[in-house]
């Protein structure tokens, strides 16, 4: 382990008495009363009034006609890509999934839940190689995928760390080739597109409310559509299919996937504060970009022409003439110092050895040692001759390569100005 402290590069720097954290939950009081509210009425189950609010708060944020509360995103998401295997292929004998057979295009760097659900259906993802613009599904890959694999008939499309993806190009191809879009908006809350609400551009979309998330219920997730049906089909799915009957009576498969009162208790009590959090978070990002800009690093794009993302982490880029030499393994690298240079693996010491935390961007799916024989599709030559591309020798996608390069910056929103500018003190001596 390399010794940060003794390293005169840092001398001088103190160590964060209490540390600061990727992305944390904030607290405000109002969650708790909700909280004892559905205790001291007893509903304390997965009936009650939290519930009902927070489905009714979710869909008018969002502007969508149907909001489910359910006990996770990757719940939500299960549903969803659930909800469309079947509208696509039908109902199918129990036991099996919707999507046996079938391949799913799944945006390939993102948190692995965006992409699982496909498997619990049966389903065989396709992974779609990134874009520099907005680190999401590159569109043009997309195409070539259809070119390729002109029979799919689902997308599942995630807007990585709060910045919407090309969401115009990635409908006008869905529509072009008949496709439904699963929409991953877990780390998007409260970003838009065109002035629109990210959770509203899938036939079904989701959202997380997982501790790291803009706003928390400690956990719980929300499935968006604008269709009745679907809702009411999610709602009873999501309570182990029970039918209308006096005895528990089964039809169809069943899961225990609808949210606690008490969780939701946790949401309601979150929910007005969403925009407040964004604000702090967008503020961290520009404290971040202005702190940063001398150094050979770049912060994760904002495409500010058509969106605003909820700037939920900040992540940053380094030049590649400014990496330093650095080797990954499957769970462990090596570095070396060398001056003017950094690397992710020396700048994530650096921050944790003076107790900040950050990580490692999100590494893509095709690389992923579970999905490592999936197809993966990728533009070639990708990169060379773009805006902002340069792909390494060792680098032959856009997705690894941003993973080479790339790493998420502590976020925490109740970070105050002083201790990020400590943050941003000791990632310039990383480069010294
Ligand atoms: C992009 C993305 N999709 C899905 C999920 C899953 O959400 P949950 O943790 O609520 O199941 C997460 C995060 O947790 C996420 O970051």
């Amino acid at each position: 382990m390399y010794d940060f402290i003794n390293d005169l590069r840092f001398k001088g720097i103190e160590r964060f008495k209490n540390k600061i954290w990727l992305s944390s939950p904030t607290m405000h009081g109002d969650e708790q009363r909700w909280v004892d509210e559905a205790i001291q009425t007893n509903w304390v189950s997965t009936v009650g009034a939290n519930i009902n609010e927070v489905e009714r708060m979710t869909a008018e944020k969002v502007g969508r006609k149907y909001a489910v509360a359910l006990s996770a995103g990757t719940a939500a998401l299960h549903l969803a890509i659930k909800l469309c295997g079947e509208k696509l292929y039908g109902q199918p004998k129990v036991g099996h999934g919707t999507l046996e057979g079938h391949k799913v295009f799944a945006s390939d760097m993102t948190f692995d839940a965006t992409d699982n659900p496909i498997c619990y259906e049966g389903g065989e993802p396709v992974f779609i190689d990134t874009e520099y613009d907005t680190w999401n599904m590159d569109p043009e890959a997309l195409e070539k995928a259809f070119e390729i694999y002109p029979d799919v008939r689902l997308i599942v499309v995630a807007h990585l760390y709060g910045t919407p993806g090309k969401i115009d190009e990635i409908r006008a191809i869905a529509d072009f080739h008949n496709a439904l879009i699963v929409e991953d908006a877990a780390e998007s809350f409260c970003a838009t597109y065109k002035g629109i609400q990210t959770g509203c551009f899938g036939d079904v979309s989701i959202l997380s409310w997982n501790g790291n998330k803009l706003v928390t219920g400690s956990s719980g997730g929300m499935l968006l559509t604008d269709d009745q049906e679907w809702a009411n089909k999610v709602r009873k799915w999501s309570t182990q299919s029970r039918e209308d009957a006096p005895w528990y009576q089964h039809e169809e498969m069943g899961y225990n996937y609808r949210m606690s009162n008490i969780i939701a208790g946790i949401v309601r009590g979150q929910l007005p504060y969403a925009e407040n959090h964004k604000e702090q978070k967008k503020a961290i990002w520009m404290r971040y970009r202005d702190g940063l800009k001398d150094l050979p690093v770049s912060m994760n794009p904002v495409d500010f022409e058509n969106s605003e993302p909820n700037y939920w982490l900040s992540c940053c880029i380094i030049d590649e003439a400014a990496m330093c030499q650095t080797v990954r393994g499957e769970k462990d690298e090596l570095w070396a110092t060398e001056p003017g240079k950094s690397c992710p693996g020396e700048i994530l010491g650096g921050l944790s050895a003076f107790n900040a935390e950050g990580r490692p961007i999100w590494k893509p799916m095709h690389m992923q040692p579970i999905y490592r024989t999936n197809p993966f599709v990728t533009i070639e030559g990708n990169g060379r001759g773009r805006t902002n591309a340069y792909i390494s020798g060792s680098s032959v996608d856009v997705g690894a390569d941003v993973f080479r390069r790339g790493l998420c910056l502590p976020s925490d929103n109740k970070m105050t100005p002083e201790q990020q500018d400590v943050v941003i003190d000791i990632i310039h001596r990383c480069f010294r």
